[in-house]
């Protein structure tokens, strides 16, 4: 099973996926964390030019292709494999980043984003994405407990940005059946109990 975590910056996801990792692993399930960008040797070496803040020059086209190459790296020497092997993967953001932040946030066409993704993830698509939705006042509120210095080039976006990549987000969730919408402000373990819910009912009481 292929579950990915979505959500704009702040959103609490790294929490969730770290609870859903032990939860399946005390149900003695093999599960492996997959984070994008990054995830191989070569998607982290990416990932480091995508995120440095030195690289404000960067352009939106260099941006989503940098995005797209991380991610058909990852997919071919991980993602794959791993799936084949009979893992559980959950990945920390996975193709719908890219169509929420480079396609609604940066502008660039829906049609290309999605030409990206056939190069990039082909046919492995997750079974089950959980957008963990916050309001945009509450990303401010968690931005401001980090210091300045410790943000990186997409997350020193402003709020206009993260407005449309927001809208983004849940114009797919309304498009896309594998999509599961959780409110990101309700209590932590209350989340996690809903994700188990709900994978629980999509394995058909597999994981109990
Ligand atoms: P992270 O902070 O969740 O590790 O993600 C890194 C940043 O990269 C985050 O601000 C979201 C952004 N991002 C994109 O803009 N497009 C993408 O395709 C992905 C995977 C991440």
């Amino acid at each position: 099973m292929f579950i990915s975590f979505e959500g704009i910056d702040f959103c609490g996801k790294s929490t969730q996926i770290k609870l859903l990792k032990e939860y399946l692993e005390r149900k003695n399930i093999v599960v492996e964390i997959l984070r994008e960008p990054g995830g191989t040797e070569i998607s982290e070496q990416v990932r480091t030019i995508l995120l440095s803040k030195k690289n404000n020059l960067m352009t939106l086209e260099t941006e989503v292709l940098l995005f797209a190459a991380s991610r058909a790296q990852l997919v071919r020497e991980k993602l794959i494999p791993l799936l084949q092997s009979g893992s559980y993967v959950i990945s920390d953001r996975f193709h719908d980043s890219t169509t929420a932040y480079q396609g609604y946030g940066r502008g660039i066409p829906l049609n290309i984003i999605d030409n990206i993704h056939k190069i990039s993830v082909s046919d492995t698509l997750p079974d089950l994405t959980f957008l963990i939705d916050i309001s945009l006042e509450e990303v401010e509120n968690r931005k401001l407990k980090i210091s300045n210095s410790e943000l990186d080039r997409i997350e020193i976006s402003d709020r206009i940005f993260f407005e449309k990549v927001r809208t983004g987000y849940l114009e797919l969730a309304k498009s896309e059946k594998r999509f599961v919408v959780i409110n990101g402000l309700e209590e932590v373990n209350h989340i996690h109990d809903k994700i188990v819910t709900i994978i629980n009912q999509h394995t058909l009481g597999n994981v109990k």
